[in-house]
């Protein structure tokens, strides 16, 4: 029996909600508050409540998130903001469209995160400090004014060292918390366990549909800490108004409205539980996979870290006739990211070429990421280990496979 294992399977959790949705669209319809009011409010208290942060802000997907973060903190044309180039655009593309240049460093090789050594060398290297202090770049005398983590696959980057670093060179740090709702880390400096989206000044979050936390359409939130951010941040997304009608500065329209916010409450309630799931998944591909003698690098998850697996991403060394044989039976994979963002067309003019960063451009290359879901069943993840088993060995589905159970 061959059934099909989709990379992910977003209609069965929504069914199950149905109702629930039904009467967040009823109460909306009866109240017509569509844009703001105690919908989006509620939302905002309860994921800040979530991710241990004192503010959250809804915005209206996770690109505007990242950018309006960047903007509410400052930055701008003739600034530079360093991240890392195996991520998805919109990291990058946030970075631009604030008016600052992204400056790309290379990732640790276990986690595929950002690498606080290479920020260090980065600035280190290729920045010097200006007459004021401040470090700009050496080639372009652009200001280094902040640092982007990203939080890839649903695993915290490693945030005590890269938060020395930035404070030893006054930079400020976003999180791009965009597939990291719930994800943890324990801080040592800060002795404590904390959540992704409370411990940079302030982080992005994406609720696009196929997320942790995801809309039922488009979405997004800030994170922050700082009032003065949280401030800025409603007026930005709000055309530039705090009052209506009266516009403080050029600003965009990224509100969240009311319907996803509504439904993001409903999911939010499912969310650690749907994060456990996942984890529960992830430990069963580890422990499968182990157990076959697949040519495969497995996920690395740090000693402090609580990963939620948004991706659940290994590495094999022929790729692209791993997808097609897995295709061939069925299995849904995928890649994040196939070509990294310093190779990629839309940053040409950054000046980047094959070789820029070793690690990133070696890991894009056999990154693949497995069918990942938090209903995703034993049988299934059974299913895919055989078939990539299989395919990775060269022989025949690997049938010694006992039923292990899952905590
Ligand atoms: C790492 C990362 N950053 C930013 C974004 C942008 O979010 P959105 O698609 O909601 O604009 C995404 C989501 O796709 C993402 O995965």
């Amino acid at each position: 029996m061959n059934r099909e294992i989709p990379f992910l399977d977003l209609v069965t959790p929504h069914r199950e909600l149905q109702e629930e949705f039904v009467e967040v669209l009823r109460k909306a319809l009866n109240s017509a508050a569509f844009i703001g009011g105690t919908e989006l409010e509620a939302f905002e208290r309860e994921f800040a409540t979530f991710t241990g942060a004192t503010n959250c802000v809804g915005v209206a997907n996770g690109t505007d998130a990242l950018r309006f973060a960047l903007m509410a903190l400052g930055v701008q044309a003739g600034d530079a903001v360093i991240t890392v180039a195996n991520t998805f655009i919109a990291t990058a593309e946030a970075i631009s469209q604030s008016g600052a240049r992204p400056y790309f460093v290379d990732i640790d090789e276990r986690t595929y995160n950002m690498s606080a050594a290479k920020v260090r060398e980065f600035i280190t290297t290729k920045c010097h400090r200006d007459a004021s202090g401040n470090v700009v770049t050496s080639d372009l005398g652009l200001r280094v004014k902040a640092v982007i983590p990203v939080h890839l696959y649903g695993q915290m980057a490693d945030m005590d060292p890269i938060l020395a670093v930035a404070e030893e060179f006054g930079l400020l740090v976003v999180e791009d918390a965009c597939q990291a709702h719930g994800a943890e880390y324990f801080s040592v400096k800060q002795n404590a366990w904390l959540r992704a989206g409370s411990i940079g000044h302030a982080a992005a979050f994406s609720f696009y549909p196929g997320k942790n936390l995801g809309a039922c359409g488009e979405a997004g939130a800030v994170t922050t800490n700082s009032e003065d951010v949280a401030r800025k941040i409603r007026i930005i997304r709000d055309h530039g108004q705090a009052q209506k009608y009266y516009h403080d500065v050029e600003g965009y329209n990224g509100r969240l409205d009311a319907i996803q916010a509504g439904f993001l409450r409903v999911k939010l309630r499912n969310l650690a539980q749907g994060n456990l799931q996942r984890r529960a998944a992830a430990k069963r591909y580890n422990e499968l996979l182990a157990e076959t003698n697949a040519d495969v690098v497995l996920p690395f998850e740090l000693v402090h870290s609580k990963a939620v697996y948004h991706l659940y991403v290994i590495r094999v060394r022929n790729r692209d006739e791993f997808r097609e044989r897995m295709a061939e039976a069925k299995v849904g994979t995928a890649i994040h990211y196939p070509v990294p963002l310093h190779l990629q067309k839309a940053y040409k003019h950054l000046g980047y070429s094959v070789g820029d960063f070793p690690i990133t451009e070696a890991v894009s290359a056999e990154i693949v990421s497995l069918p990942m879901f938090p209903h995703i069943t034993e049988a299934q993840i059974r299913a895919v280990v055989n078939h990539a088993a299989s395919v990775l060995e060269g022989s025949a589905a690997v049938e010694t496979l006992q039923p292990v159970a899952v905590s």
